[in-house]
């Protein structure tokens, strides 16, 4: 991070748009500042789309009179109840966001993050914000066009990549404990640490995290889980007691028990190493969540069998079930992508069991079957299970897989089984055998698919027909 001048914030801050605000808040007599995420990410050399522009008086009024001298390309929205005024300028197909308020006080009543809101200074503004680094502010009016206001070091905590809150945090998180979150939230994105009197406030204030909808926390988990490293995120999560309460299911993979000296894994970790392995493979944002998820039905199925030691028997398909019930909570999006985190979840044990065993054609053609277009992810999801620490066991599945993978591509070519269709329709069946829609055109075909799936027959009109006459007559039906 490089500290910047006067001159050198100027230079940056060189935008029509910057100076076009400024001419406009000098002949208003306005003192006005841009604040908060776009100065950090100036610091940070980070892109920055929004821009927030805090003025000490009336945001709505500034807002109007930039919006009216832009005129067609840009497009005022207010909101009188906020005292806030939107200013969307669209140039080049390229579209500017921009945020007006005026600067002000807030005080919080305990039950609600709706605070009541008091003219102020940009001090009482600043001093409200929720993290040092995002409560730098610098003026945009042309005498002191460039320079910073700083009364919290942010540029300090950038340097040093600490996240703190500018007052005691206790208060700001309990005025508004969705900043909670977004202290994790940064932490992670940022790869920065939690100065220590802010972390332990997350322990302390964690329960107030009740008042916050899920949408706004789903949506800071959805940034964690983007980030480069979002194992990290969840880790903190964890520790400061926030996913307890946010995230029960992954909460309850923490822990090992043993019997007679013999313990599991900690699914927890576990879990979170098998997450860093898909973001590693280059996994987009519901692969990380299939990984996330792939363990989820293990504490239900924990069970000490003497003979066996600690099983896990149907974990896949039990954490597959409570995939729905997880998004719906969530108000995660419960169409295609929840089905998909719940295929992978549901076959996220079959490539391993075939790997353990010999590669044979039809298991291999019934994974296809069964994972369709998303069987690249199965296997990338299966690859970064193997959290083994024993080196020649991890080395025998990445080999047999590598073979899965082969097979794959090889019977792909021969039988096209990823989106299989029936050769045969229940139609043709129907029409060929004199047959009413009835169980046994439900038998012939699945018998077909059998057929296909396990080798005995190519994937081809002539001998599946050739088959169903077969297996029809097995059943006493013949063809005339
Ligand atoms: N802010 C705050 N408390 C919140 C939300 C926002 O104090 N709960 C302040 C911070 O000063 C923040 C600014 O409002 O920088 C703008 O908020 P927002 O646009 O949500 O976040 P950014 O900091 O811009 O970061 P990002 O775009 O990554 O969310």
């Amino acid at each position: 991070m490089r500290h910047l001048s006067q001159q050198e914030l100027a230079d940056l801050l060189n935008r029509p748009v910057f100076h076009l605000i400024s001419e406009v808040a000098d002949s208003l007599g306005m003192e006005c500042y841009v604040v908060g995420g776009y100065v950090r990410d100036l610091f940070l050399e980070r892109p920055s789309k929004d821009i927030d522009v805090v003025v000490v008086g009336s945001g709505i009024e500034l807002a109007r009179a930039v919006a009216s001298r832009i005129g067609k390309r840009a497009h005022l929205s207010v909101f009188k109840n906020f005292g806030t005024a939107q200013v969307k300028i669209n140039r080049d197909n390229e579209e500017v966001e921009l945020e007006f308020v005026g600067a002000r006080r807030e005080s919080y009543s305990h039950d609600s993050r709706k605070p009541i809101v008091e003219d102020g200074t940009l001090e009482d503004d600043q001093n409200r914000r929720d993290f040092t680094i995002n409560a730098m502010a610098v003026c945009l009016n042309r005498e002191r066009f460039g320079e910073l206001v700083d009364p919290f070091d942010g540029v300090w905590d950038l340097e040093d990549r600490i996240i703190a809150t500018p007052l005691d945090p206790d208060m700001t998180f309990s005025d508004d404990p969705l900043r909670m979150m977004r202290c994790i939230r940064f932490a992670t994105q940022l790869n920065f640490e939690i100065e220590e009197e802010t972390f332990n406030a997350l322990n302390r204030n964690r329960d107030r995290i009740k008042i916050i909808s899920q949408e706004r926390i789903t949506d800071e988990l959805q940034k964690i889980m983007s980030s480069d490293s979002p194992g990290r995120g969840i880790e903190l999560l964890f520790s400061c007691g926030l996913l307890e309460l946010i995230f029960p299911e992954l909460y309850a993979l923490h822990g090992t028990e043993s019997v007679g000296g013999r313990s599991h894994k900690d699914n927890l970790w576990h879990t979170l190493e098998v997450l860093g392995n898909v973001v590693k493979a280059g996994a987009p944002l519901w692969l990380r969540w299939a990984a996330l998820l792939h363990d989820i039905g293990k504490p239900r199925t924990k069970r000490w069998e003497a003979s066996a030691g600690w099983t896990f028997h149907n974990h896949n398909s039990v954490g597959a079930k409570m995939v729905p019930q997880i998004f719906r909570r969530m108000k995660l999006p419960t169409d295609e992508r929840m089905k998909y985190v719940e295929k992978l979840v549901a076959l996220h044990m079959r490539p391993i069991v075939i790997a353990d065993e010999e590669v044979t054609d039809s298991a291999v053609r019934r994974l296809l079957f069964e994972a369709g277009d998303d069987i690249d992810d199965l296997m990338t999801l299966c690859e970064a299970d193997i959290t083994t620490k024993n080196n020649d066991r991890k080395q025998r599945f990445l080999d047999n897989f590598r073979l899965v993978r082969l097979k794959l591509v090889d019977l792909e070519e021969r039988d096209r089984i990823r989106n299989f269709q029936p050769p045969v329709s229940g139609e043709e069946i129907m029409e060929s055998f004199h047959l009413p829609p009835s169980k046994p055109v439900g038998i012939i075909k699945e018998a077909i698919k059998d057929a296909i799936l396990d080798g005995i027959i190519p994937n081809e009109h002539d001998a599946a027909f050739a088959f169903a006459v077969t297996k029809a007559a097995e059943l006493g039906i013949s063809i005339d």
